[in-house]
């Protein structure tokens, strides 16, 4: 709808609402679950932890989930009370949910709040896979489908797409992270913002910046840690993809858990409201992350749940998801005088006027399980979704062993994560159907040449378990090629999932040494979240190829035997640096110089028990194909600050099959009143080139987007000498020179 006309909708409705009613749109809650049995407590939070740490078996689990009953609030939504529904995924409850919405006094349809992180049923590769793509266009694909699938089972709010820079390995939310660089996040942000917004045959579905702001740089990358951040750094690093999302129309923005400098973002005016609203020109409405509200209290910052309540909402944060602090405490809080109603009201007036914008308020959701079977999961969904993770693999080492030859009739799959449908779902997929996952040796199947006989065994997990070593060296032993599975289960990244290791967990490492010593051409396919410090394993000239898969989704084994047999050429480049050992995190391509650059020389920059340069750099990745790039050509070496920098190379493809390679540009502010990153990615072109073809890649970089903020947080393009480099990765490619006047 038109912002003016929502505008005047929000304005009139507010009007026409009492005190709880305003206060029941501040107010986000899901389901609760109640005992069916009488005597029996229901303990969920306390349930889940022991099952994830191993004290309470699945069955025992869901046996107990058996004895409880959910309560969908529906009394309290038809009084106006909950105006908001977090994470709902079963189509007749979202149903349930805003038929009762729509059952009020004032009629307004309640929000279906959802985690569409990676697709709705049909699950694609993880968010830091994906961004390995370098590819926008197929991001814009993955918002539509996940739109499509979201917006028909009802839900009509996303909390995505997460905007934070991540630099750490150790932090598990790595995985949902577009990677460590500010530019390539701002273009995911900004494309799937635009996507998911638009006014197109499915509708506009609201989107959400998330998580406001930095917290990718959690203290030693563990989650809900503090961070510690000068100014320069929040604005040069952490800020731009939401400024990105700002301008690009994101209608909400959630508040991060962690205290930024000592204040929770969750209750910081100056975040929430003088830089958010102030300087980046937000106009929506901006959401907690979920309990942010009353961790305040532990935070340290509110003496109770009541202050948290009366902060947040000063601060700017307009809707409590999860607390139930606003629902509790802000009618008192008015009545005490300590809030004006108008406070409330400026907070439910940004709520409202989203909810008309979007046209939320007009809607009257059908139901309608035919329509949704025939959506969900179909066909075209699944091949956009195996097209993406096909261009989300990263291959990190490959000695010709893949794709795999012809000849090699007997292929051998080895490790538990091969099978498991929820390892190669994912983290972060809690909407997917685990059923529809496509295993690695189904996958292998659907594609292996006729002929070529797919045999699995198990042989290790994650675990320390080496019980089932022998017999599976016994068949690698007796098979024409080797598909070793490795790396991490779902649950080892993700939300609460930092690792302080970044090694193969269990005795993975120990059974791949082993497969080295046999000599039977081999792949190791990784299934993981996050980078991982696998040097043994890139060393060991017995293990032949690395492939990077991340979590590929639902259609995981299909795209990866695609992968592995040729049909699709590996084209996805490093979005994290991965680092030689946990102790080198944070390590990013980014960094500034330092007055002792890390070198072979003892007295510089480095740690001594392990290289200086990272196991493999941001923007690597190899191909089935090989590129050759040209000279570098500068139109113009001296430009003015409104100047634009115009430069190209040419790429050819000098290979022999058809493959795609992202050309990515960066430059270096020599010398400045600030120490500037060695090197900073301004521009990026994925090409596809035939064998023996080449391109002329251009790139046009505006000299404002060169500068940086100072101490103040006032940006500034300095004059002097910038070094431009472009290439295949960070590490390399050819360099020059251009002066800024
Ligand atoms: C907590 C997570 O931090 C956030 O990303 C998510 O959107 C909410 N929970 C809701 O599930």
């Amino acid at each position: 709808m038109d912002r003016k006309k929502a505008e005047r909708r929000a304005a009139d409705l507010l009007s026409s609402m009492t005190l709880r009613e305003k206060i029941g749109q501040l107010h986000q809650t899901g389901s609760t679950m109640v005992s069916a049995l009488p005597g029996i407590e229901v303990d969920i939070e306390h349930w889940v932890t022991e099952m994830l740490e191993g004290r309470m078996s699945q069955d025992e689990f869901q046996s107990r989930m058996a004895m409880c009953k959910e309560d969908l609030r529906l009394a309290e939504i038809s009084r106006g009370e909950i105006g908001s529904f977090v994470n709902l995924y079963e189509d007749e409850k979202v149903a349930q949910v805003l038929e009762a919405s729509y059952q009020s006094r004032t009629g307004i349809p309640a929000f279906i709040g959802v985690d569409v992180i990676r697709g709705y049923r049909t699950i694609f590769p993880t968010p830091l896979a994906m961004a390995c793509s370098f590819d926008l266009e197929l991001f814009r694909r993955f918002a539509r489908v996940a739109k499509r699938e979201a917006k028909i089972c009802g839900v009509n709010w996303c909390f995505g797409p997460m905007l934070d820079v991540a630099r750490d390995g150790r932090w598990g939310r790595i995985v949902e992270s577009p990677g460590e660089d500010p530019y390539l996040a701002s273009e995911i942000g900004r494309t799937m913002i635009e996507t998911y917004q638009a006014e197109d045959e499915d509708g506009p579905l609201l989107a959400t910046a998330k998580h406001f702001v930095a917290y990718g740089a959690v203290s030693g990358g563990q989650d809900y840690n503090t961070v510690s951040l000068p100014k320069q750094l929040l604005y040069d690093v952490y800020l731009p993809p939401f400024r990105a999302a700002v301008d690009a129309g994101v209608g909400a923005v959630m508040s991060a858990f962690h205290d930024l400098n000592g204040v929770p973002c969750t209750c910081d005016r100056w975040l929430l409201t003088d830089v958010l609203r102030g300087e980046l020109g937000f106009d929506g409405f901006v959401v907690s992350d979920a309990e942010g509200v009353k961790q305040c209290v532990a935070h340290g910052v509110a003496k109770d749940e009541r202050e948290a309540a009366k902060l947040s909402l000063l601060a700017g944060g307009d809707m409590d998801m999860s607390s139930w602090d606003y629902a509790n405490y802000l009618e008192e809080l008015v009545s005490s005088g300590e809030l004006s109603e108008a406070d409330i009201d400026r907070a439910a007036y940004r709520v409202l006027e989203k909810k008309a914008e979007f046209g939320i308020l007009d809607q009257r959701y059908v139901f309608d399980p035919e329509k949704i079977a025939k959506t969900v999961l179909c066909q075209e969904h699944r091949a956009a979704a195996r097209e993406a993770a096909e261009a989300s693999a990263v291959l990190l080492k490959n000695d010709g062993a893949l794709p795999i030859r012809s000849q090699c009739r007997n292929i051998l799959i080895v490790g538990e994560l091969a099978e498991n449908r929820d390892d190669l779902l994912g983290p972060w997929a809690f909407t997917g159907n685990k059923e529809a996952v496509a295993t690695i040796p189904e996958g292998m199947r659907n594609c292996a040449p006729h002929g070529v006989e797919i045999e699995y065994v198990r042989g290790f997990s994650v675990s320390d378990d080496e019980s089932g070593f022998e017999e599976a060296l016994e068949k690698c032993r007796n098979a024409d090629f080797v598909v070793a599975v490795a790396g991490e289960t779902a649950f080892m990244s993700g939300e609460a999932a930092s690792r302080a290791d970044l090694r193969l967990a269990g005795a993975q490492e120990k059974f791949l040494l082993k497969l080295a010593e046999l000599g039977v051409p081999n792949a190791v396919v990784l299934v993981n979240g996050r980078p991982l410090a696998i040097g043994a394993l890139q060393e060991n000239p017995g293990i032949h190829a690395i492939l990077e898969t991340w979590h590929m989704g639902t259609e995981a084994g299909n795209a990866i035997a695609n992968l592995l047999f040729g049909t699709a050429n590996p084209s996805g480049k490093l979005t994290v640096t991965f680092p030689n050992a946990a102790g080198q995190e944070p390590m990013y391509y980014n960094h500034p110089n330092t007055g002792k650059p890390g070198g072979e020389f003892k007295f510089t920059s480095k740690y001594q028990d392990v290289p200086v340069t990272p196991l493999y750099p941001f923007g690597y990745g190899l191909s089935y194909t090989a590129f050759s790039y040209g000279a570098l050509e500068i139109e113009e070496r001296e430009l003015g600050q409104n100047g634009v920098l115009r430069c190209s190379v040419a790429v050819q493809n000098t290979g022999e099959r058809k493959g795609k390679e992202t050309v990515q540009l960066y430059t270096h502010d020599v010398t400045a009143s600030l120490a500037r990153p060695v090197r900073e990615l301004k521009g990026f072109r994925k090409i596809e080139l035939e064998p023996g073809e080449s391109a002329r890649v251009s790139f046009e970089i505006p000299v404002q987007s060169l500068g940086f903020h100072d101490r103040d947080g006032k940006y500034r393009v300095e004059s002097g000498e910038f070094e431009v480099f472009i290439g295949p990765d960070s590490a390399g490619g050819l360099r020059d020179t251009f002066t800024v006047k």
